[in-house]
């Protein structure tokens, strides 16, 4: 179902066992030309990503989530653990139903929520990470042209996270709740996993530290067992372009230099 060509040929002895996975023995298994059309494929996966908060009304088949899923199992994990517990997918009546009490909660009751962790320090934060949070939110709400001190239509816009953007695929990941940062760590390398084979599928994603807060109303509507700690959640689902265009900010990124420190070479 990838819309994205492998560069591995699958007829050969370095495929072993009974799955679609290449294993690699340190040599050079594509050609220069099929290593160059891979270098520019993920080069745009990458450099094109942008939160999508706007989809079309067009289902995504399970088969290709499982797809997904099947490419995102291979990322690493310490001592390969896998610690991502659990892939909550919901769509449908199920997700609406969600999405209808999450939206009631944040509107009426928000206090009596929290996710289970705190995603951002509850204390004062380093200038230089205060600042680029609000640069984001600057950029953020420019397209929707309100005025920065109209707090109601800013939530307005926030809560549209707890109707997963419209989406029509949401996700919701756990962990373990005796595993520590480190398997945390590992998580994140699975999310951005499955952000990339969206991606190449012609999906769009926006992951969702907001809806972790409402872990409870999830646990009434999935078997989420008392163990697991809601992470994060994720929507999926094909990009609605017009809109995109019309409210789209661009996030910025540092640049390389500031990033990396060479030593040595
Ligand atoms: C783990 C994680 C959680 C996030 N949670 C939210 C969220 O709850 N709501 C939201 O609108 N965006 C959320 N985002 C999106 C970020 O705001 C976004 O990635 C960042 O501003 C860079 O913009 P871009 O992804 O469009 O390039 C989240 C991103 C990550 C990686």
């Amino acid at each position: 179902m990838s819309g994205f060509p492998s560069i591995f040929h699958a007829s050969d002895d370095r495929y072993i066992g009974d799955e679609d996975v290449p294993i690699i023995f340190g040599e050079k298994i594509a050609t220069p030309k099929e290593y160059a059309e891979a270098t520019q494929a993920i080069g745009t996966l990458l450099k094109g990503h942008f939160s999508c908060r706007y989809y079309l009304p067009k289902p995504v088949e399970k088969s290709v989530i499982q797809d997904i899923i099947s490419a995102a199992r291979h990322s690493p994990s310490g001592n390969n653990m896998q610690p991502w517990a659990k892939v909550y997918c919901i769509a449908g009546d199920i997700k609406e139903k969600i999405a209808a009490a999450t939206v009631k909660a944040h509107k009426e009751n928000p206090e009596a929520y929290d996710a289970q962790y705190q995603y951002y320090p509850t204390g004062p934060i380093p200038k230089l990470y205060a600042d680029r949070r609000g640069e984001y939110g600057k950029r953020f709400f420019a397209p929707f042209k309100i005025d920065r001190s109209d707090s109601n239509a800013r939530n307005e816009i926030t809560l549209r996270n707890f109707n997963f953007f419209s989406a029509p695929v949401a996700f919701f990941f756990t962990i373990d709740q005796a595993l520590t940062k480190g398997s945390w760590l590992d998580v994140g390398y699975f999310l951005q996993s499955i952000v990339l084979a969206a991606r190449a599928r012609g999906l769009e994603t926006i992951s969702q530290e907001a809806t972790a807060k409402y872990q409870l109303i999830m646990r009434q509507h999935l078997p989420i067992p008392d163990n697991e700690v809601v992470m994060v959640g994720m929507c999926m689902g094909y990009p609605d372009l017009d809109k995109i265009r019309q409210f789209y900010a661009k996030q910025p990124r540092r640049p390389v230099g500031d990033i990396i420190e060479f030593f040595g070479m």
